[in-house]
């Protein structure tokens, strides 16, 4: 094949690890001399990364992969590559190429970084290319990263989830816990200040468990305070946190050190204990309650936010009730609320007492709602307080005004004169809005 086109266009689905990995192929792709497109029609390689979390997720791959066959009749040089967690699951790579059979490349999670290599091979033997390893590998390092934001930057601490949550789908896909070795972690982060970054999110499935199998003594409480001794960067973040795994000295560490954000993201799931042991999360909701208790006395002014599911086999209303009455205690500043899916071959699928779909939804709507009310009553509470943002870039709908997050993850919309994006800025809150805040630099 004659290359003429070395443009690439690439989409996304799911969590922040899928994102990661993008800015990772996405890397590599610049590396060999390719440059990015945001218009499919553009591009010679169109690659998606695909989620396979809910089944909403993998619908709109098959969907999107539909309408390329337009594209690829148009033009047959186009490459196409599919990747990510939904190539994981047994069959499905497949399953892709018998139904989109114009698909060039499909790989999984443990290889995405042989994707330079393949695309070598699809152009000079003009192959199709299946390749999925079912165990994960050790840690590649040292791959190049192109990031989306230039002050914002996601550092993947450790790989996989040994947890297996009875509904979800994840462990199979991503492979056994791997934490990355310390030294690596912290040589990325100071990469990045010299780069002018200054903020980082600490990225794992289940960051509280952070160290174990490594060689060295740590643990995640020690490493947050290894990189909050690094020169330069401003706010450090972390997600996610199982509840069961989350340590006073993890608490602590955010107590102490200057460069820790106030914000925990901690799914919960569920208020009701019978569902909690039936999702194979390992704590009771009292549990649950005495370590949110802790958390806010030991960290003023701390955001929480949280992960529910609703009908969840067997979930009764009255379960759902305690989940709503959880929701109201806690005061959540932001909640992902998921309608429970279906995954082939997790422990949940195959119980038996399924909730229909109409409860499933009418939950929903109401869970929806409190968390709502939550969060817009707690944002009321900044009007006329000065908060530190650091900025983002403009604003997505007024682009008069800038935009950045407070340092428990707040997003503020403001007015400001001499402002540059990676300042740190004191703005006054002058109106809440139900998703964000509008303020005045000062
Ligand atoms: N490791 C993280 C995130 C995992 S996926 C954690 O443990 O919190 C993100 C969220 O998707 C989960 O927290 C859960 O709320 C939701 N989720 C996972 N599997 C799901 C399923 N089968 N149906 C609906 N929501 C699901
Ligand atoms: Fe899934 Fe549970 Fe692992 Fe999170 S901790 S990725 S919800 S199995
Ligand atoms: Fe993330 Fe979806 Fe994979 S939530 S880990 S991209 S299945």
């Amino acid at each position: 094949m004659q290359e003429t086109n070395l443009k690439y266009y690439i989409e996304t689905w799911g969590c922040q690890m899928n994102e990661e990995d993008s800015e990772k192929l996405s890397g590599m792709l610049k590396n060999i001399g390719y440059s990015r497109t945001e218009t499919k029609e553009e591009a010679g390689i169109i690659l998606y990364n695909t989620c396979c979390v809910r089944e909403n997720a993998e619908n709109k791959v098959f969907g999107n992969l539909g309408q390329l066959k337009a594209l690829k009749r148009k033009n047959p040089d186009l490459i196409i590559g599919i990747c990510g967690c939904m190539m994981q699951q047994e069959g499905m790579a497949d399953k892709i190429l018998s139904t989109f059979p114009y698909v060039n490349i499909v790989f999984g999670t443990h290889n995405a970084y042989k994707f330079p290599e393949y695309l070598n091979r699809v152009k000079t033997e003009g192959v199709q290319i299946k390749e999925i390893f079912n165990k994960e590998e050790e840690i590649v390092e040292g791959l190049p990263i192109d990031r989306k934001s230039d002050v914002k930057a996601f550092v993947t601490i450790m790989y996989g989830c040994n947890n297996f949550c009875t509904y979800c789908i994840v462990p199979y896909v991503r492979g056994r816990e791997r934490s990355r070795k310390s030294e690596d972690i912290l040589n990325e982060v100071k990469e990045l200040v010299k780069a002018g970054y200054k903020e980082i999110t600490l990225l794992g499935q289940n960051v509280n468990s952070y160290g174990k199998g490594l060689e060295e003594d740590i643990n995640f409480a020690k490493l947050l305070r290894m990189i909050n001794e690094v020169e330069g960067i401003e706010r450090v973040r972390f997600m996610t946190s199982h509840p069961k795994d989350l340590t006073d000295d993890v608490i602590l560490a955010i107590k102490e050190c200057d460069k820790l954000c106030e914000q925990i993201h901690l799914p919960v799931q569920s208020g009701s204990n019978n569902i909690l042991k039936k999702m194979n999360r390992h704590y009771t909701r009292e549990y649950y309650m005495e370590l949110v208790n802790k958390i806010k006395k030991e960290i003023p002014g701390v955001s929480l936010t949280t992960d529910i599911i609703v009908g969840f086999p067997g979930e009764t209303e009255e379960d759902f009730l305690e989940t709503l009455e959880l929701v109201r205690e806690v005061g959540y500043s932001a909640a992902f609320t998921f309608i429970y899916s279906r995954r082939n071959n997790t422990p949940a699928d195959m119980m038996l007492n399924q909730v229909d779909d109409a409860d499933k939804h009418h939950r929903f709507d109401r869970l929806v709602k409190a968390v709502n009310e939550n969060v817009i009553k707690l944002n009321k509470e900044f009007e006329n307080q000065v908060v530190e943002v650091l900025v983002e870039g403009m604003s997505k709908n007024d682009e008069t005004k800038y935009s950045g997050r407070t340092r428990n993850g707040r997003l503020v919309n403001f007015e400001g004169e001499n402002v540059k994006i990676g300042d740190l800025v004191n703005v006054e809150i002058t109106r809440a809005q139900p998703f964000s805040l509008l303020g005045k630099m000062i």
